[in-house]
């Protein structure tokens, strides 16, 4: 189920097409390092597409809601200089005080995995599924990007999911803090929580205080190859490109029979992710749409 995101009805080779334009990528300010707020107004039918390419170049998170006119209308945190070279449309939203919280009104609790259900504090659960003792992972009003509940992070959350009880857990990129969270609510002893980008870190923090988890957690923006220990579970849902440059840092990261949980992963670039997490063996595939996450050991 995907409560978010609309599927696309159109030819996906086709190319998204945009309905409002504020201004092109080109015009934004490529020189900021850090990412920042931009809003991309695409036709429904576009909007998975295009939401999965914003994550491609590096979002954390893309929540989505439905503009005044039917189209749909994505916000994604980039770094200006993700946008260079594309084609996306791009309105910085910075200095719009309205941005951080224009998701609530289409904000829904979404369930993967055998019992997890992520739920938007102000939002009603739903119906539970029939005979499941559910376990439930809150999310922070003040979260800028929404529910989160892209392919790549579900699948990571089921992966984890039976993993997860009795386990010391390094979660490498952890954007809103949801896959920490849910571990921890699951039963993970402990968590460190690293991101390379300050605002995760915050916001990661908030997320496992409002799941009332944040004892057990240490959350910081340390460089990988400086985090002290070895894991039970690791998580890394990260591109590519970023687990073959991390690779070996997260395999000496596990404990010994420990377990490595990789998602981001188009099913094309399976073979480079399993390359680059040698000597570790996969034990299971999860798959959605495009989308794949790996359990290796
Ligand atoms: C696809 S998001 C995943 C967010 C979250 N873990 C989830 O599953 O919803 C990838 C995250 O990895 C972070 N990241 C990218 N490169 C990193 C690195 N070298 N070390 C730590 N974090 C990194 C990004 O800032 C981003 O927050």
């Amino acid at each position: 189920m995907r409560p978010e995101l609309a599927r696309p009805t159109n030819d996906r080779r086709a190319g998204p097409t945009f309905t409002v334009v504020e201004h092109e990528a080109a015009d934004v300010d490529p020189s900021g390092s850090a990412r920042r707020p931009f809003e991309f107004v695409v036709a429904p039918h576009d909007a998975e597409l295009v939401a999965d390419q914003l994550f491609g170049l590096g979002a954390s998170a893309v929540s989505e809601r439905t503009g005044r006119d039917g189209e749909v209308v994505l916000v994604a945190d980039l770094d200006p200089a993700a946008l260079d070279g594309t084609s996306l449309r791009a309105r910085e939203l910075q200095d719009d005080p309205t941005w951080a919280t224009a998701w609530h009104d289409s904000a829904q609790a979404w369930r993967c995995g055998d019992r997890l259900v992520v739920r938007p504090v102000w939002v009603d659960p739903g119906p539970a599924r029939p005979g499941v003792e559910e376990v439930e992972v809150l999310l922070d009003p003040d979260a800028a990007f929404g529910s989160g509940s892209h392919p790549t992070t579900r699948l990571c959350l089921a992966a984890l999911e039976p993993l997860a009880p009795g386990t010391t857990v390094l979660d490498v990129g952890c954007g809103t803090g949801v896959l920490g969270a849910a571990a921890l609510v699951l039963g993970s002893t402990s968590l460190v929580a690293i991101d390379i980008d300050p605002a995760a870190v915050a916001a990661t923090r908030s997320a496992l205080e409002l799941n009332g988890v944040d004892e057990r957690a240490v959350v910081s923006a340390t460089p990988l190859a400086e985090v002290p220990g070895s894991f039970d579970l690791v998580l890394a849902n990260l591109l590519v490109p970023i687990i073959e440059e991390l690779g070996p840092a997260l395999v000496a990261h596990l404990a010994p029979g420990g377990v490595l949980v990789a998602s981001g992963l188009l099913a094309s670039q399976v073979d480079r992710a399993v390359a680059a997490l040698s000597p570790l063996r996969v034990e299971a595939v999860l798959r959605e749409e495009d989308w794949v996450a790996l359990t290796l050991r």
